[in-house]
């Protein structure tokens, strides 16, 4: 079961309430998350940051703003309470008290006959200022009043009614009344994190680069290809250690894999060179008749060397290209002809695929002639989805015991020896149809074929 699974899979119902919760918590967060280190590192960063500048926005700014628009707002009302109160002491002195509100106050101060306020316009829900300054004058002055908050670009008007029955309208700087430079406050605050943030992805990115750089060429080296771009170990002390570890191991494989082929080619080459001049004194033998089942066996062991030679050959020598699933699969349907054995195969999806040809071609025929060697009938199904391609071929043979599966893919076993069989093999078939699967960063499998016999299966990135 892949992660992916686990985490689709439904949380049983019968687990106690508070689990269920965190089980679903989890999985929303393992499926919501972003899945990159990049953008998992900046959330780390940005996250915490945010959640800090909202805190303060909401607790302090909103607190803030209301007190200093409270303090304010009383000023002002107790300015305009004081010029009442001047009138109605001093009702001679009008012009004069007119006069001093608006040059020591900066309160403009007319005089309207006698009427009607005009209506209340709606208070705006979020208004703090209306709430504020209204309250203010009902407490302060406590007399009937009409109010504009918007009364023209920058200014608020308010009228009252004094004793007389005149209205008295003052008109007054909207920023004397509220906070209103609370903005260049966030300004700055939003200003800074935006810069907190670019600086963040710009270190972020000079880690993370690396990281990817090492995933890069493990993953290029794990399917067996030639890095597109030379890999040099970068970054912190611990990304750089990983590096020149994996740099290590790959230089240990390569030189491991050239000694084995430059062994194996040699031990071959040297053999051949007897079996030649076997082979030639057999030619010029008296008695050719006799001598058949040498020739035989100089034929075997010719077969032999081919299957090491092709075991030692370095798969990965071969570049990618594309190969026509359809054509291969007629070709190996013409094969098993040859051989009387009936082979039959469909394919899902595209028929072309991005592999290393020859190799493939090698691998899906080892497979093919296992399966025929030990069936009758063979079905090979190719299934060509998204990322991946899948390959299964079944036959309806005896199969191999579970316990057996793994070791056949050694080089050099052999089951058929103690089965009693004729079927003369080298034993490298399936260790050879490995490698090419793995060097294409897939895998070969073995497993019960539906048909009765074994089921191979590949299962290639594509
Ligand atoms: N389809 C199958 N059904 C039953 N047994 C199998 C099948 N394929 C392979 N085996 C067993 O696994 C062993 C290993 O297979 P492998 O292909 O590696 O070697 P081989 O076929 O004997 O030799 P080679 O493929 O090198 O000619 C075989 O000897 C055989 O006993
Ligand atoms: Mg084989």
């Amino acid at each position: 079961m892949t992660t992916q699974d686990s985490d689709l899979a439904p949380i049983p119902l019968n687990d106690p309430k508070p689990r269920i919760v965190l089980a679903n918590i989890g999985r929303f967060f393992r499926r919501n998350l972003p899945r990159g280190l990049f953008a998992r590192s900046l959330l780390i960063i940005v996250l915490p940051m945010l959640i800090l500048q909202t805190v303060l926005v909401f607790v302090f700014m909103e607190r803030h703003w209301q007190m200093v628009t409270t303090r304010l707002s009383a000023a002002v009302t107790r300015d305009i309470a004081s010029v009442i109160d001047l009138m109605d002491k001093m009702p001679d002195e009008e012009a004069e008290i007119i006069r001093i509100a608006d040059e020591r106050m900066g309160l403009r101060v007319t005089l309207l006959p006698p009427g009607k306020l005009p209506p209340r316009k709606p208070i705006p829900f979020f208004s703090i200022l209306d709430q504020t300054l209204s309250r203010q004058i009902n407490n302060q002055i406590n007399r009937p009043f009409w109010l504009d908050t918007r009364y023209g670009p920058k200014d608020v008007e308010i009228r009252v009614v004094i004793d007389d029955g005149r209205i008295l309208s003052v008109v007054t700087r909207r920023d004397r009344t509220f906070a209103s430079n609370s903005h260049i406050f966030l300004i700055w605050m939003f200003g800074t994190s935006l810069v907190l943030i670019i600086i963040a992805i710009l270190f972020l990115r000079g880690q993370i680069r690396p990281i990817q750089a090492l995933a890069r060429a493990a993953e290029s080296f794990g399917k067996g290809q030639k890095p597109a771009e030379p890999y040099h170990p970068r970054g912190a002390v611990e990304v750089r250690r990983a590096g020149i570890a994996f740099m290590q191991m790959r230089e240990r494989i390569e030189r491991q894999i050239e000694q084995r082929t430059a062994m194996l080619s040699g031990v071959s080459h040297d053999l051949r060179t007897i079996l030649t001049r076997f082979r030639l004194q057999l030619a010029i033998a008296e008695d050719a008749k006799d001598l058949e089942g040498l020739n035989r066996d100089v034929d075997d062991m010719n077969a032999m060397l081919d299957g090491y030679l092709d075991f030692a050959r370095d798969q990965s020598e071969e570049a990618e290209g594309d190969l026509d699933l359809g054509a291969l699969l007629r070709q190996l349907e013409e094969s098993a002809k040859l051989h009387r054995k009936s082979l039959t195969s469909a394919i899902e999806g595209d028929s072309h695929v991005k592999v290393r040809p020859n190799a493939f071609t090698r691998l899906l025929t080892n497979l093919a002639a296992n399966a025929w060697r030990h069936g009758n009938n063979v079905r090979i199904e190719a299934r060509h989805s998204g990322r991946f391609l899948t390959v299964t071929v079944d036959d309806n043979g005896p199969g191999i015991p579970a316990e057996k599966r793994e070791d056949v893919f050694k080089p050099f076993v052999r089951l058929d020896e103690a089965r009693n069989l004729d079927a003369s093999g080298t034993g490298l078939g399936l260790a050879i149809a490995r490698d090419i699967a793995r060097g294409h960063g897939g895998d070969v499998t073995l497993g019960e074929s539906p048909m009765g016999g074994l089921r191979a299966t590949v299962r290639v990135p594509v």
